[in-house]
């Protein structure tokens, strides 16, 4: 069968020759051809100077103020030397010298830092409209591409619906609440007449708490292993990527081969299933038919080791830096310790603590409340203009930017949080729900874990208030804070047993 162009040609063709030869489309194809031989690279110059322009017009609107630093590079070494203090930091001196808006060039992306509340509010609030997420590479290559901080759109809103539903779902949460307090017990019965290590203690309580809920294992050998890997892998994501053997992020690279390998035989050999894994698998299976076997395994394992990262050493932290903190404050130690013994009193001998109970406790829960705002576990996180977002009326955040919307700003503001360094769990109790907090984020990324973390650290709290009088500080830790709230010594402490019972 003659096609479209022959038929074209022939009648063409038939219509007279005038060309020697050559059909009407044919020569003007090859007209066209000539013209895009050279105009293609006129045009691609031009779109290049027309998008520089744009460019330059928006930076002159953008009007933000900042310095950029090194080629490529930018201010990426003195942004994360700088992090780990708990003084002034990057964020604060750039701050107090552009305002709280500013310019800079990190991780290799021009950058925008927003340190007042009302931008980071926005920042948060606009997900998938004018931000999406933008973790750097390191995250997506230890975690796996299909991990959900690197994911966005469909993607991202079927893991997130997946996980609030069958993960994390109070309903299940709840029916983890007696392991999560055999977890506790069984740990500090051993902590009298010996100096504990918390933060070695709390790393391993959330780890093995994350586990069962992620992947149905108990404490353990095979939990032991992927809990030393998975040390070694987090530490990689906050280094540059440079693959190399005595690099963070080169041994976080091996780790994570590691993790896959023992994950994939753990998934192929374990002997119950229809577990998250598989419940996960047969959404997006149902979902995406298109997806090859491959591809379903691949984004399984990346939500197992996205959950096992997201779950335990943040929640770690936060235990660590309660214990500190209570532990510093005595009279926050005597009004936790009145709430929890109330508990105790209501209940019958032997009756166990529970969810609700770990909810009502509003003091406990504002004890976290103001530890996260001190120590913030999470300083900011990372997002992406999806266009050019104007702000305030006077300054623009340019298309394609990398913006980290800074909660600790927000977090040490006075004119929120008067005498911010302070540690002062009543501050809530005062002011309400006003206070502007984002110590598990905002808007749609929302940390669906922070009622599961909160109910571990209360339930840690809880067995330390009533089973130990207080506490004593070995030494002096010194602590910083990037990439995770940390102690230089790991909180050394030696307990002093309760003289008093509660009944
Ligand atoms: C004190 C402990 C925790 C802190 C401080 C914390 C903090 C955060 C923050 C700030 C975010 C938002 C990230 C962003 O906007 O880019 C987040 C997201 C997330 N967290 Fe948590 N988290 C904690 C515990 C947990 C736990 C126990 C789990 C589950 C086992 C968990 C699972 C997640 C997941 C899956 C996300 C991603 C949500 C999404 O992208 O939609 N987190 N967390």
């Amino acid at each position: 069968m003659m096609g479209v162009l022959q038929q074209q040609e022939a009648g063409v063709m038939s219509g007279g020759d005038l060309n020697g030869g050559l059909g009407m489309t044919q020569m003007l194809l090859q007209q066209a051809m000539m013209i895009n031989g050279m105009t293609l690279p006129v045009i691609a110059v031009a779109a290049g100077m027309w998008w520089r322009w744009q460019r330059a017009v928006v930076m002159s609107k953008s009007k933000l103020r900042g310095s950029s630093g090194f080629p490529l590079l930018g201010e990426t070494m003195a942004y994360m030397s700088q992090m780990g203090s708990p003084l002034a930091n990057f964020v604060d001196n750039k701050a107090k010298r552009y305002g709280k808006l500013f310019k800079t060039h990190l991780f290799f992306q021009p950058t925008v830092i927003a340190a007042e509340e009302e931008e980071v509010r926005m920042i948060v609030q606009k997900e998938g409209k004018l931000f999406d997420v933008n973790y750097p590479t390191s995250f997506a290559n230890l975690l796996g591409p299909y991990n959900g901080l690197n994911i966005v759109g469909h993607m991202w809103k079927r893991m997130r619906r997946f996980i609030v539903a069958n993960v994390l779902k109070p309903e299940l949460l709840r029916e983890r609440v007696n392991f999560i307090e055999d977890m506790v017990i069984e740990a500090l019965s051993s902590w009298e007449g010996r100096t504990v290590f918390v933060e070695d203690e709390a790393r391993a309580l959330a780890f093995h708490v994350t586990a069962l809920i992620v992947l149905n294992i108990h404490p353990g050998e095979l939990n032991d292993k992927i809990k030393e890997d998975m040390y070694i892998l987090i530490k990689g994501m906050f280094f540059l990527p440079i693959d190399l053997p005595w690099t963070a992020y080169g041994k976080g690279m091996r780790a994570r081969e590691r993790v896959v390998k023992t994950l994939t035989d753990y998934l192929e050999s374990r002997p119950v299933k229809d577990d998250i894994y598989d419940k996960f698998i047969q959404t997006i299976r149902e979902d995406s038919p298109e997806d090859t076997e491959e591809m379903l395994r691949g984004q399984g394992r990346d939500l197992l080791t996205g959950l096992l990262f997201a779950g335990h050493d943040t929640t770690a932290a936060t235990m660590v830096f309660t214990v500190k903190y209570v532990g510093e404050n005595p009279h926050v130690l005597a009004e936790i310790r009145k709430e929890h013994e109330n508990v105790i009193k209501l209940k019958q001998p032997g009756e166990r603590l529970t969810w609700e109970d770990c909810k009502a406790m509003s003091f406990t829960q504002d004890v976290i409340t103001e530890t996260l705002r001190l120590c913030n576990v999470s300083t900011t996180t990372f997002r992406k203009s999806l266009e050019d977002v104007h702000v305030g009326g006077k300054l623009v955040i340019p298309k394609g930017w990398m913006v980290l919307p800074y909660f600790r700003s927000v977090h040490y503001d006075p004119t929120f949080y008067p005498d911010p360094y302070k540690f002062n769990p009543w501050r809530y109790k005062e002011a309400g729900t006003k206070l502007p907090f984002f110590g598990f984020g905002g808007g749609a990324r929302l940390c669906p874990g922070s009622e599961l973390a909160r109910t571990e650290i209360c339930i840690l709290l809880h067995h330390l208030v009533t089973k130990f009088d207080s506490w004593e500080f070995i030494g002096k830790d010194i602590p910083s804070f990037f990439p995770f709230p940390r102690l230089s010594k790991r909180l050394p402490i030696r307990v002093k047993p309760r003289q008093k019972t509660v009944k």
